[in-house]
């Protein structure tokens, strides 16, 4: 007779393997799968540089169930790297989010005077906070007693963040020689060359209808972007007029029996599928048939295709139509691993070179000039390399991303609509410089959807965005354009409040767009909230009436005693939208206002907005 098999968890196995050996832990904090592409290639590498040493990689979620954990593990590491986003309001992902809130909010500082570490950040400079999390991990870490090994690398996705990687990784390698090799063998330097990863592809004669993708279905108790919810649409309106060249779409998706459920100023995100057009395109550039279908494998443990430095966990069994319409980022310009890929398919030795080329320190202007600044997609590539057809394997694997879910702020809030979820979406539609047509993948999605026929994959993520608890606060809005989503959830939540015989607190929101004829979205409401009283005051820009651009910020100056007012009773204020120019140019505004009209000097006036971020009082909901 067998005796029983024990079965131990895969944490307590990691836990209790002591091979003597040194080890050094890789933590990553990802959103689309960089940070996490970058830990594993940091991975493999070092895996064969110091032989003697021991890897582990590990996502931030996965390595605590809470802070008491975060802080007996972490004080016990000798050697850590952080690969860490920021996102949005320089937030950090969500994986990171827990992590993180303990390392800044944790009521006292955790010593780690054992700790060497290293931090690489992922983040655009475009944007007021830039990399953010990784500064705010590498700088507390520091002051914590960890001894800093390298300089925290900036990446900036704006350039070419892979060649931040890179070159931020050439300064940890002098340093992990000096810790991790013996002194007899410190003068050998392993020699690496970068492995392609593939999966294992097996193909099936027919597809077994059990083989449906689950993460696509309902039948999850929590549903999050691994376990999204089957939603219908059931109701699509444009909210432009006619005579706009533009496009803004209102969809509503129904939640009922989905298990889904949400809050006032929640996000939802949807993972949409690339139009038949592009799906046939690169149908075309692969050259194998549509029909094809296939399943992906690794033959590791830990999730990642042979080979190793890449993302995600395949998908179930599909054809390969389906898996470019749900699975294939294919419009995205690719990354100089997915040219090695490429390259290494590719018949024709010139195409080869030129890929290669492009991919190497030397061809760095030139990628930069002909691939991200012209925008080119991974299919105009391949369309100008023609020979270079990659296997299935390494094509999902190697060369193109993950297709990753849109997000979007909630439009509606449950008090009105328990059952749906409403998104405002603008049209994406751009000539790239290169001189294609970019159709935005999910905003054309939305904008030719059917209501009861059209479905996707959502889920809702929560956010800080929130109204007071106190409804007799006072609020102030600013959203121009499609920023005005949360805020119509917003309205309809006190007005929900108002109806229900709750007394409100004033409320003011600045709103622009460029005509009013023409892209005023959802005037008639926006009045209506006014005459019901859930909306004191309504200010409206409109930036191409008259002969100057009137903007929002403009509005807030002609307004700025009442703004001063409003926040000297305490108000909260919101800015919704785009990240780049108007959340920047409100921000500037509201410093001048704080600094005039409070009479205060420019480091008093900071001190005021800043102390107003740090309560929780300033909020903003930017992309
Ligand atoms: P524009 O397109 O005429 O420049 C919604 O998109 C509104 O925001 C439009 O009226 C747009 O004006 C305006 N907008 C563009 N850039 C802005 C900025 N930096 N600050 C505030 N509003 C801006």
């Amino acid at each position: 007779i067998e005796p029983p098999k024990i079965v131990v968890p895969k944490r307590q196995l990691e836990e209790e393997v002591d091979d003597g050996k040194k080890k050094v832990t890789i933590f990553f904090g990802t959103q689309t799968g960089t940070a996490e592409g970058f830990a594993k290639a940091l991975y493999e590498e070092a895996k064969v540089r110091y032989e003697k040493a021991s890897f582990k990689v590990i996502d931030l979620d996965d390595y605590a169930v809470d802070d008491e954990e975060y802080e007996a593990k972490l004080k016990k590491e000798s050697f850590a790297f952080f690969f860490l986003a920021t996102y949005g309001d320089g937030e950090p992902t969500d994986n990171a989010a827990r992590f993180y809130k303990w390392f800044t909010e944790g009521e006292e500082k955790v010593q780690f005077n054992k700790l060497h570490y290293g931090v690489f950040g992922l983040g655009n400079r475009q944007y007021e906070h830039f990399n953010k999390i990784a500064k705010v991990v590498d700088d507390g870490l520091a002051d914590q007693g960890a001894k800093r090994l390298v300089p925290v690398g900036l990446g900036d996705d704006d350039q070419s963040i892979e060649d931040d990687f890179t070159a931020w990784k050439e300064l940890v390698w002098p340093e992990l020689d000096n810790l991790l090799r013996d002194e007899d063998d410190k003068s050998v330097a392993t020699p690496y060359t970068a492995v392609i990863p593939e999966y294992r592809v097996v193909f099936h004669e027919k597809l077994d209808a059990s083989n449906e993708d689950h993460s696509q279905t309902n039948g999850h108790t929590v549903h999050d972007a691994q376990h999204p919810s089957r939603s219908n649409v059931a109701v699509k309106k444009e909210l432009h007029t006619p005579e706009s060249d533009r496009s803004c779409t209102h969809l509503e998706f129904d939640i009922s029996h989905t298990g889904l459920t949400y809050e006032t100023g929640d996000h939802v995100g949807v993972y949409c599928e690339n139009l038949s057009e592009v799906v046939e395109e690169a149908e075309r550039l692969i050259g194998i048939s549509p029909d094809t279908c296939f399943s992906l494998h690794t033959d590791k443990e830990d999730g990642t295709p042979n080979g190793g430095s890449s993302l995600h966990p395949p998908f179930p069994p599909c054809t390969l139509r389906q898996a470019l319409a749900r699975y294939a980022d294919v419009l995205s310009s690719p990354k100089k691993s997915a040219l090695v890929a490429l390259a290494a398919h590719a018949s024709d030795p010139t195409e080869a070179e030129r890929l290669k080329f492009l991919a190497s320190p030397a061809g760095k202007d030139e990628y930069s000039q002909w691939i991200v600044a012209s925008q080119r997609s991974l299919l105009e590539v391949m369309e100008a390399f023609p020979s270079a057809k990659p296997p299935l394997g390494v094509f999902f694997a190697a060369v193109a991303p993950r297709l990753q879910p849109r997000y979007y702020s909630i439009s509606s809030s449950p008090k009105m609509a328990p059952t749906r979820i409403h998104v405002t979406c603008a049209l994406v539609y751009e000539k790239t410089p290169a001189g294609r047509i970019h159709k935005g993948i999910c905003s054309t999605w939305m904008k030719n959807a059917v209501p009861e026929d059209s479905w996707a994959p959502i889920f809702v993520r929560t956010s800080n965005f929130r109204l007071p608890t106190n409804p007799k606060v006072p609020v102030i809005m600013i959203g121009p354009g499609t920023g005005l989503a949360p805020f119509r959830g917003f309205l309809q939540e006190r007005l929900a409040l108002k109806e229900a015989g709750t007394e409100l607190g004033s409320s003011v929101l600045f709103f622009g767009c460029r005509n009013r004829k023409v892209d005023f979205i959802y005037e008639n409401e926006l009045n209506n909230f006014v005459e019901t009283g859930a909306l004191s005051e309504l200010v409206l820009a409109f930036s191409r009436e008259g002969p100057t651009k009137e903007y929002v910020q403009h509005k807030m100056t002609q307004k700025a005693s009442d703004i001063w007012n409003l926040l000297s009773e305490g108000a909260y204020l919101y800015v919704c939208g785009d990240a780049k120019g108007m959340a920047k140019d409100v921000h500037r505004t509201l410093h001048t206002i704080v600094q005039e009209q409070g009479s205060l000097d420019s480091s008093k006036a900071e001190l005021y907005v800043k102390n107003l971020q740090m309560s929780g009082r300033y909020l903003r909901d930017v992309w």
